[in-house]
């Protein structure tokens, strides 16, 4: 184990919840400044979401979480039922910033869940005790993705050996998490145990997660990784300089296709080309078994400006037809693996997820 390897622990916290308050590591603005904002209204955190200052499946479901309470923490004076309808509709209002991450509503329906079963069990209940409960509930799901991550890492931490070149896409790190991350997790603890091997990172056009976020974090944490744009990826695989690519997932269905950062299913079908195992870092609250097979996953579409842009400058010329679909569904059959917190799941997937985990 070497002590002075791995820092990702000193990495600016992605969520915090003090006080009542949420405050948010700004990712928009990272690389160049580490900004964090207190979140000061529901409104507020519906935006942070949409716009990327928080991102990555289980960082926005922790976001959700907390951001629910600020629709209902002023409303506790309300009869039990009107509480609830309230939270009900905050909880709608914020799984509306974004579709296609299963974990946002995963954890709004978490919550709204616990606040149902206060009501019908306890008669007596009112609404200071469900929001204090509701904010105990908040508080474990944003720890228990701590140790969720830290079992993927432990459980994926044997594939990444001794001279490997690794690839992600996008940033499902320390950023996109409580901590550690999820691809980034066997990452992080291989380099701990003194495991010398390279990481490329994806750019990840058009909002450039690889190349702002997980080249820095991996960076900041003395990670050996190396930034290529998306269209090198095929080059390095062809030069033998990638021997396994582990990548995050935004919502698996039942089937095991997987919707993740677009360009994902690109760079499994290089890596199906040249013999390249994929894993998908997947914690169990990104699997979606009511949705059945990658068909069925509702895809976002952003702003056209995110392709007609780079930073401040115009790329693309005006009044372009334009498509940015932000992710892709890599098919299962792609797959080699979901690294989970209950250890690599292998196919047939249909049958073992739902062995594992229901
Ligand atoms: O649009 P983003 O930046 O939220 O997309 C993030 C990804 O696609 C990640 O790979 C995914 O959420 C997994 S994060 C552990």
């Amino acid at each position: 184990m070497g002590e002075n390897r791995s820092s990702y622990t000193s990495l600016a916290k992605t969520l915090t919840w003090q006080d009542g308050f949420l405050t948010l590591l700004d990712q928009t603005l990272l690389p160049g400044e580490v900004v964090s904002e207190r979140q000061e209204s529901i409104g507020q955190v519906w935006d942070s979401i949409k716009k990327l200052k928080v991102r990555g499946a289980p960082a926005i479901g922790i976001a959700g979480a907390y951001g629910v309470l600020y629709g209902i923490k002023d409303k506790t004076d309300l009869p039990v039922a009107e509480f609830l309808d309230q939270l009900k509709k905050s909880a709608a209002y914020l799984d509306s910033s974004r579709p296609t991450a299963v974990n946002l509503s995963w954890a709004l329906h978490r919550m709204v869940a616990l606040a149902e079963m206060m009501v019908s069990e306890k008669q007596s209940v009112d609404s200071v005790i469900i929001y204090k409960l509701l904010e105990e509930e908040a508080v474990k799901i944003h720890e228990e993705d701590k140790i969720i991550c830290r079992n993927i890492g432990l459980n994926g931490k044997g594939l990444v050996k001794e001279g490997m070149g690794v690839l992600t896409h996008c940033n499902a790190g320390s950023l996109a998490t409580s901590e550690l991350g999820t691809a980034t997790a066997p990452i992080y603890l291989a380099h701990e145990d003194g495991v010398e091997f390279r990481v490329f990172a994806d750019e990840t056009r058009p909002l450039l997660q690889g190349a702002r976020l997980t080249s820095w974090e991996l960076q900041q944490s003395g990670v050996d990784v190396t930034l290529i744009t998306d269209n090198m990826a095929a080059f390095m695989m062809s030069k033998r300089e990638i021997d396994l690519a582990i990548v995050g997932c935004d919502r698996v269905a039942a089937n095991g296709d997987t919707a993740n950062k677009i360009g994902t299913m690109g760079v499994a079908i290089l890596a199906k080309y040249f013999n390249i195992p994929v894993y998908v870092a997947c914690p169990s609250s990104t699997i979606d078994f009511n949705t059945d097979t990658g068909d069925d996953i509702v895809i976002e579409e952003r702003d056209p400006e995110e392709v007609t842009f780079f930073g401040e400058r115009r790329t693309g010329p005006e009044g372009i037809k334009v498509r940015n679909p932000a992710f892709d569904v890599t098919p299962y059959e792609l797959i080699a693996g979901f690294i989970t917190e209950k250890g690599i799941i292998r196919a047939p997937f249909r049958e073992n997820l739902i062995k594992t985990f229901t």
